[in-house]
């Protein structure tokens, strides 16, 4: 799977900041918005910026994704005619309520793929899951197209679309950001966590960002070029953590040559959710060179 640790969005009228994101930043993902950044009288300018940069601009090794407006507003149909042939990486698809709207979008990513001879399926898909409706259709949202990769939660929107007050400790959010994390990881999809909006805070996106990584998060939503180095440390384990899933990993093979499964190892149980745990501490640092 495609390392999804930072996705930095910046408005796709703002070309400084996309030509930025292009050629000095080392974002995972980049992903130019037409939606919610995008004032509503730059909704056309933004269209044909974010076409010009996917032309033009050479994106590194970053995924080049593109924020769609909403599937029922009347920005959609232009956004994904104008983007889509351009041969983005991802179409990003903001408040995903149903199965059927990933359904008619992958269907029309098909048709556009035919005619502008791109490799059929090629396109891949990210949802933003941040209604409540979304939240409770999830199970057949994560099935509605094979071109899904991830599932993106959106703490904002979904606190307005319950009626919940927005706080810094994010209980209010906790079910629906858990349950996102819970059916990516059910249907072999990355889960995306919630954007850190105080931007001048690195300790506090240090702490948010970490509690994602601890609930199964693969990456954060970014919105400043600052936040993508704490957001890269977070994911990089540190050297002890390495050495611990080292020494257990090892520990773990003598142990089993030696016909015992579960075993003590610093005063601590050991046993095979502890190995494979320490396994995936490996696979992060080894993702992190
Ligand atoms: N992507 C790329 N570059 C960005 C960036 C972003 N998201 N945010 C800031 N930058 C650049 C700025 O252009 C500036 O570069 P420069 O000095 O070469 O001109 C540098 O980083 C420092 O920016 P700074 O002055 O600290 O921030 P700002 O006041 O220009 O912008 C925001 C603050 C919040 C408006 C801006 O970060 C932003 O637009 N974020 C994304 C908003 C968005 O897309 N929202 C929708 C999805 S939630
Ligand atoms: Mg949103």
């Amino acid at each position: 799977m495609r390392l999804r640790r930072s996705l930095l969005y910046m408005p796709g009228s703002d070309w400084r900041k996309i030509e930025k994101a292009a050629r000095e930043l080392e974002a995972d993902c980049v992903c130019m918005d037409l939606e919610d950044g995008v004032a509503l009288d730059r909704k056309a300018e933004a269209r044909e910026t974010v076409a010009r940069a996917l032309q033009t601009l050479d994106f590194g090794r970053s995924e080049r994704l593109v924020r769609l407006n909403a599937l029922d507003t009347p920005l959609y149909t232009a956004d994904l005619e104008t983007v889509a042939p351009l041969r983005p990486d991802g179409i990003v698809l903001p408040k995903v309520n149903s199965a059927e709207s990933l359904r008619t979008l992958d269907a029309q990513l098909s048709e556009v793929e035919r005619a502008a001879g791109i490799a059929a399926g090629s396109t891949s898909l990210l949802a933003i899951i941040e209604t409540a409706a979304g939240v409770v259709h999830l199970r057949e949202i994560v099935q509605a197209s094979p071109r899904l990769v991830a599932l993106i939660f959106g703490a904002e929107d979904f606190a307005t679309s319950l009626g919940a007050v927005r706080t810094s400790h994010n209980t209010e959010v906790l079910y629906a950001r858990s349950k996102v994390a819970t059916y990516a990881a059910a249907f072999g999809l990355q889960a995306i966590d919630i954007v850190y909006t105080n931007f001048r805070d690195a300790k506090g996106l240090e702490r948010e960002a970490r509690q994602g990584l601890e609930m199964g998060f693969a990456g954060k939503q970014l919105i400043h070029p600052a936040q993508i180095a704490v957001v890269h440390q977070v994911y990089a384990p540190s050297a002890e953590e390495v050495k611990w899933a080292q020494r257990v990993v090892q520990a773990f093979e003598a142990q089993q040559a030696a016909g015992a499964g579960a075993f003590a190892l610093d005063g601590r149980m050991i046993d095979m959710p502890l190995v494979q745990q320490a396994r995936r501490v490996l696979e992060r640092a080894q993702a992190a060179d």
